[in-house]
């Protein structure tokens, strides 16, 4: 029995900050099987577990589905702001804390509510709303030729490195005008500033360099790019705000997609009822698409809720102050939301939590599938005889608390004839 399961039971409920001997959350992303770590979360706690966020920093993991809803909907309750989060506020964070990208404050939509959220979130919208699906998807299928060109001669790849984890940077890199060149200089400045090294101090710099540069050349002659619609919306004052939105759209469009692409091609490279069909000629992307989003979210466990009063959640007492993380795959895998016998996706059926909801809700679930769909299919079409070079057992998670999928995925393929 852990030390927090003792407390509870002597009636005195603990607070968060004093239980310990919990399951780090990355235990529900770096394992064969996330459902099977959810259950027995549930089994001990039910619908809302506390969890270890790292060493000494805890947080509670929502694991059922309509409490995922309750919070994801109610932002009075609870915030999206780490500065209503006690561990922020008492400065308990390590500098160097895997935990702060996610749980830091930032000048963006994702960071803010209310009023303030309403008012970036609306250029995000239009911005996205802006985008001609035709011709993103032709420029997507372009690109995905072009990078699987790089290495079709060479008959094996790791369709991660090589291919998933290139394809959307370069993809969102174009909505927003950039070129291929300061597209693969952002993705190189990005990778450099999350891995919060020494240097990271220099890619944020970089990063903030590359976007002014595009920033400019499209105040001197606006096109009909991103770029161009963010800089002269109303909603955003400054360039601070500018250049953090833009920001954010790249960041937020970038593991969540490069994981999904990663999880639908294992899945299409490993389950028998894809390979058929792969090989039949008859695809189904889509319904692999869509399976990933109910069976292993991109987006895990999503970052997070601060409680801005003491609350009680799934029996649980949540006090002021405490990180919520929404567990948008436990909740898909709730069993109260599932009869027994049914499968997964079911035609059509989209209620799962794989774009979260209420406010924050992904914005862009219209060129992400774009991404995504032009990417599975290319590489399937393209790479002739295409396989996975090792057994589907050995295929590791990549390591993160809060998004899932493979950390590579070695294949091999006829090798296509050089130019
Ligand atoms: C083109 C690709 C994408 C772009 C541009 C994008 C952009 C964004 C942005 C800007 C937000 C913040 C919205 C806000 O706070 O108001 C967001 C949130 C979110 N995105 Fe996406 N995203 C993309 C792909 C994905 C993918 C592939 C997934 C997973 C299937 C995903 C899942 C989410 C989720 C779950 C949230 C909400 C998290 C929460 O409730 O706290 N996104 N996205």
């Amino acid at each position: 029995m852990t030390a927090a399961t003792s407390r509870r039971e002597a009636g005195t409920p603990a607070s968060l900050d004093d239980m310990t001997g919990l399951t780090p959350l990355v235990a529900t992303t770096m394992c064969p099987e996330p459902r099977h770590v959810f259950q027995k979360l549930r089994e001990e706690y039910g619908p809302v577990a506390p969890i270890e966020l790292e060493p000494g920093i805890n947080a509670w993991l929502v694991l059922g589905y309509h409490e995922v809803l309750t919070v994801a909907r109610q932002e009075q309750t609870y915030s999206c702001d780490p500065t209503d989060w006690s561990v922020y506020q008492a400065g308990r964070l390590a500098p160097d804390s895997p935990v702060r990208p996610m749980m830091s404050p930032y000048n963006n939509a994702f960071f803010t509510n209310g009023e303030r959220h309403r008012r970036l979130r609306a250029p995000i919208d239009g911005g996205i709303a802006t985008i001609d699906q035709r011709q993103m998807r032709r420029a997507v299928a372009a690109l995905c030729t072009e990078v699987i060109a790089g290495f079709a001669a060479r008959g094996e790849a790791d369709l991660v490195a090589d291919y998933a984890a290139v394809v959307p940077m370069l993809a969102i890199a174009d909505t927003f005008g950039l070129d291929a060149v300061q597209g693969r200089a952002l993705y190189l400045a990005l990778q450099q500033l999350y891995a919060w090294q020494a240097d990271a101090a220099a890619a944020h710099r970089r990063v903030m360099e590359i976007l002014a540069e595009v920033v400019a050349a499209r105040r001197a002659t606006p096109t009909k790019d991103l770029t161009s619609f963010l800089a002269a919306h109303p909603n955003l004052r400054g360039d601070a705000e500018i250049y953090d939105t833009m920001l954010l759209l790249i960041v937020a469009s970038n593991e969540n997609t490069v994981n999904w692409i990663g999880q639908t091609l294992r899945l299409m490279l490993t389950d028998e009822r894809f390979g058929g069909r792969l090989r039949g000629g008859r695809l189904g992307v889509d319904d692999a698409l869509d399976e990933v989003l109910w069976r292993d979210p991109p987006f895990t466990n999503a970052a997070a809720r601060y409680a801005m009063s003491d609350v009680e959640l799934g029996g649980q007492l949540i006090r002021r102050g405490d990180a919520l993380i929404l567990g948008l795959a436990a909740a898909n895998a709730d069993p109260r939301i599932h009869t027994a016998g049914e499968t997964w996706s079911e035609v059509g059926n989209r209620a799962h939590l794989a774009w979260s909801a209420g406010p924050h809700a992904c914005p862009a679930t219209i060129p992400a599938w774009l991404i995504a769909r032009t990417a599975v299919e290319t590489a399937l079409h393209q790479l002739s005889g295409v396989r996975l070079a090792v057994a589907p057992e050995e295929v590791a998670p990549v390591a993160s608390s809060w998004t899932r999928g493979p950390a590579s995925l070695p294949v091999r393929f006829t090798p296509a004839d050089q130019p």
